[in-house]
């Protein structure tokens, strides 16, 4: 009894039920949430420490940025579906998050339109490499594809070294520079069986289960919403289709933030397992893989994701 009048209580004012809202969309950091609410940070910290002390929101460190996120309990999950999104409030909060969202979003886009022509040079320093590609073969073994998804494919090297395992495989990306550049690519190696698309890989213009084989390569630490990307492939994959993922273990190096537009300093495999979880996906397979510039701590993993369903 004591822990649920906490928890109203806690939920039962303004600002905290707009932070509750927000923590539905987004992990969020307390600078985002500053700006959101409008309210100082001292303020919005108090806020914040009566939600974690009354257990309907946690919070983990990640280098320097702190992420809120709303706790996997049946109180928050009761309390967050009493929400009425379409209330005026609540609504304009969701539109000034999209535009902070879109913000952010814009710093990794500047980077790749900046780096596309480079991008080939750049990825080998930021976690590619040929030995990377080399486990992502063996990791599929003989097995071949009818259709194939590269989520965030930049030039298409990933489409380029999976062309031979696949009957058709369409690469999306955001940055019209880098897709340019896959289609060049494509186009001089006579694969005409792979297209590069625009799109947005937490919103694709894919239908439902219609990929074998998505790949997510170095894309998932640019992002505010990981968690999204990993639905959207969820969507998209067959029953009995894999994601294979790669992308740094969890690192302290916060360069890649300043310098090459990270958000996201790497994930756990706790993390991986608990997206499947809610997902109903199931993480078959987790390996670390020998990187070129392995240095410090800075460790590339590979996780195979496949459908509960199967
Ligand atoms: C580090 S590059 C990796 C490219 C490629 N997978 C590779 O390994 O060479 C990340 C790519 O993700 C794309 N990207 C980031 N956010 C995206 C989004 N929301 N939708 C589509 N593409 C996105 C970027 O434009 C960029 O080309």
């Amino acid at each position: 009894m004591y822990q649920l009048i906490k928890a109203l209580k806690a939920a039962g004012e303004p600002t905290r039920l707009r932070i509750l809202t927000a923590l539905t969309q987004y992990e969020l950091t307390v600078t985002e949430l500053v700006s959101l609410l409008g309210q100082s940070q001292p303020r919005v910290s108090r806020h914040l420490k009566l939600l974690l002390e009354a257990g309907l929101v946690s919070r983990f460190q990640e280098g320097s940025w702190v992420f809120q996120r709303l706790n996997e309990s049946n109180l928050t999950a009761q309390i967050t579906r009493m929400i009425d999104l379409h209330d005026p409030a609540l609504k304009k909060d969701s539109d000034r998050l999209g535009r902070i969202k879109v913000e952010n979003a814009r710093l990794a886009t500047d980077y790749f339109a900046a780096n596309a022509g480079d991008w080939d040079q750049v990825r080998n320093m930021v976690g590619s490499d040929e030995n990377i590609e080399v486990a992502m073969l063996e990791q599929i073994g003989d097995r071949n594809f009818q259709s194939m998804i590269d989520m965030g494919t930049g030039t298409g090297r990933i489409v380029e070294i999976f062309a031979n395992r696949a009957a058709k495989i369409t690469g999306y990306d955001s940055s019209q520079e880098m897709l340019k550049l896959a289609r060049s690519k494509f186009e001089q190696a006579g694969l005409s069986h792979c297209q590069a698309r625009l799109g947005d890989i937490t919103a694709l213009p894919a239908t439902d289960a219609s990929a074998d084989l998505i790949t997510i390569h170095q894309v998932l630490h640019y992002l505010d919403s990981p968690f999204a990307v990993i639905e959207e492939a969820r969507r998209l994959l067959t029953p009995d289709g894999l994601i294979l993922i790669v992308d740094f273990a969890k690192h302290q190096h916060e360069f890649l933030r300043t310098e090459h537009a990270h958000r996201r300093l790497g994930f756990a495999n706790s993390e991986i397992q608990f997206w499947c979880e809610n997902n109903q996906l199931s993480l078959e397979h987790s390996q670390k893989l020998t990187h070129n510039d392995s240095r410090d701590g800075l460790d590339v993993m590979l996780w195979i994701l496949k459908s509960k369903s199967k």
